[in-house]
């Protein structure tokens, strides 16, 4: 996945999309690149004029040519390789042939080699290996098809409107060709913008006398309130007006802005040497976000909820942990039939999806490519929808029935924390009222918040953690053991540790080492397991006793000490909320794991914050 920015108006563009970018590089920043409207062309009817770079974009002002161009329009994007190397070549907006505009793609044009052999045959060339400059050349291919059909006259000359409207149409039937999830920005060179989406997420800001195209809203945050979200199948055209059209039959929408409240969407890190660390603060804050859902929001879903013939709780990485451990809470404290799924293999679920049940679904960005494929299906089933989300005005909140925002504040770091959190805190809750404790469920929240805060604010526990992290990140394996409700967070804790660290972590249910992972208990094997006062305990203790009596380093994640602990990590004891405390000290170990490597805490390599492409 991408992310794409555009903008046209009354200031610095390239200033701007360039800010744009940096809030969008959660998205992906193997290269970036922007191209602007040159107001002071001196090359003639060459008017646009690009620049890449491969990398994050880091502080790159002290080099940004664009800062001098006199541009008021333009568009940019951030890349995260599907097709072709890490290149500037293959770095976005691509141009067509005769530079009269450019184009750049988030999502995977899956049909491209067939599209790029006939347009070879026709004698285009290429220069890079992406998908999306073989749309560039199909988009020429239209146009060109308009002028020997004398639809349109060639360009040279041609009336302006003429000009727009052939391009308009060229890119809507070319877009119409594509195959996958897609969502394109083109810029031209009298300056018009047009955007058509079918997958990847597209949002429109409008400002006074200015106009943002972005694949979310943080990222205009700043300067407008009203959004427009471009739908599936349709197209936006700006050329000092807005229009927006479906595409299949290119007739006119009318443009519903909405207004959307960005809370808190500050984006930086307040003192903290990386988002990641600020974010893991921020978990007694957003555990409070939860407690404050909307009330007869939450008791309308409830409701429905507990009639649900069956329960599919599903999501993706981390969130897709988070959707397992909202499941066992549905199963452990409320009795529903509930099941937890990664998205991507719920596929032999199809045929029993059935209007009796109901899928919830945790997502930071509401724009998983895997976890959209599975909402359509849902939909077309009449299954209920439920979906807990960060980010306002996203695709999944658009499809839900029931929808609620984690209201977790912008979450900057590529590895979820916070919100992960979040996540499962909102699982117990639900869990909790479909008991019929839901007052129950809300205390000890409130009491897990407070202890989470005592936790993290002590210099002891960092210190701790921190040493800890010396000696594993000296390890090529680490693996964690969890039973029950400590299950989903030594995984989730896998995952924080391989994201951070790229070490081969591997969380393992406790029960399930003697058959299998016990071979590789030898000396100095580290072993972390997480263990709470509860039902499993007994199980996990036994499950230390195996790996010790094979030579392993136990690390101890409890409450109070247990023989056979070569470290012990304290955690609070917070009874029904134990899980969620948990997870805490694992986040702050792949934290300051990642720290010690010297990896991009932030922006570990290879990952994206969100995956908008299958
Ligand atoms: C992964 C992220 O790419 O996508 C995870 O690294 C995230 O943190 C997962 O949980 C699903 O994304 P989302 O936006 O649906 O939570």
């Amino acid at each position: 996945m991408c992310g794409i920015f555009g903008y046209s108006g009354s200031k610095n563009a390239s200033q701007l999309i360039l800010e744009g970018l940096k809030r969008l590089e959660y998205r992906g920043y193997d290269s970036w690149g922007i191209a602007l409207q040159d107001q002071k062309s001196k090359i003639k009817d060459q008017k646009l004029i690009a620049e890449k770079h491969v990398g994050a974009i880091g502080d790159v002002n002290s080099d940004f040519r664009l800062s001098s161009v006199d541009s008021y329009v333009g568009i940019g994007h951030t890349r995260w390789a599907t097709h072709g190397g890490i290149s500037e070549t293959n770095a976005h907006p691509h141009f067509s042939t005769d530079k009269s505009f450019c184009l750049a793609q988030n999502g995977i044009a899956e049909n491209y080699q067939k599209l790029k052999k006939d347009l070879q045959k026709k004698g285009y060339k290429f220069k890079s290996e992406t998908d999306t400059e073989v749309i560039v050349r199909l988009i020429e291919d239209k146009l060109a098809s308009r002028v020997d059909s004398g639809v349109v006259r060639g360009f040279v000359g041609t009336p302006q409107n003429d000009k727009s409207n052939s391009l308009k149409e060229a890119v809507r039937s070319a877009f119409l060709e594509l195959e996958g999830r897609n969502t394109v920005i083109v810029l031209t060179d009298d300056g018009q913008i047009i955007a058509a989406r079918n997958g990847s997420p597209l949002v429109v800001g409008l400002g006074k006398r200015e106009v943002f195209f972005s694949s979310d809203t943080l990222s205009f945050a700043p300067f407008v309130s009203d959004v427009i979200v471009v739908e599936n199948g349709q197209m936006v055209t700006w050329n000092g007006k807005l229009d927006l059209l479906d595409i299949k039959s290119n007739k006119s929408l009318p443009a519903n802005p909405e207004k959307i409240n960005f809370k808190s969407s500050k984006v930086d890190k307040e003192g903290y040497d990386h988002f990641m660390l600020k974010e893991i603060h921020e978990s007694p804050y957003v555990i409070s976000q939860v407690i404050n859902q909307d009330q007869s929001s939450l008791d309308d879903f409830v409701k429905v909820l507990k009639k649900a013939q069956r329960v599919y709780t599903l999501s993706m990485g981390t969130a897709g942990v988070a959707a397992s451990q909202i499941a066992f809470y549905l199963r452990n404290y409320a009795q529903i039939n509930a099941v937890g799924l990664i998205a991507a293999e719920a596929l032999d679920y199809y045929e029993m999806f059935s209007n009796q049940d109901m899928i919830i679904t945790p997502s930071q960005s509401g724009e998983t490519a895997d976890v959209l494929e599975v909402l359509e299906v849902a939909v077309k089933k009449n299954v209920k929808i439920a979906s807990f989300v960060n980010m306002p005005g996203s695709t999944m909140t658009r499809v839900s029935d029931y929808k609620f925002m984690a209201n977790a504040g912008p979450e900057i770091c590529v590895m979820s924390t916070k919100v992960f959190t979040s996540q499962i805190a909102f699982g117990y809750l639900i869990a909790k009222m479909a008991q019929g404790k839901g007052e129950e469920g809300v205390r000890n929240l409130q009491s897990l918040a407070l202890e989470m805060q005592k936790y993290l604010d002590s210099g002891s526990n960092h210190e701790q953690i921190k040493q800890l992290a010396k000696e594993l990140s000296k390890k090529k394996d680490v693996f964690l053991l969890g039973k029950y409700q400590n299950f989903n967070i030594v995984k989730e804790g896998m995952i924080k540790m391989i994201e951070g660290s790229y070490i081969h972590a591997h969380g393992i249910p406790a029960g399930d080492l003697k058959h299998y992972a016990i071979t590789l208990m030898e000396k100095g094997v580290p072993v972390i397991v997480v263990i709470s006062e509860d039902i499993a305990k007994d199980d996990v203790l036994n499950a230390v006793n195996q790996v010790k009596a094979r030579g392993a380093t136990v690390i101890g994640v409890s409450p109070s000490p247990y023989p056979g602990f070569d470290y012990h990590i304290p955690v609070p004891d917070t009874g029904e909320t134990s899980a969620i405390a948990n997870i805490i000290p694992l986040q702050l170990l792949a934290y300051y794991m990642a720290v010690e490597l010297g990896h991009n805490v932030d922006k570990p390599r290879n990952i994206a914050k969100s995956v908008t492409v299958k």
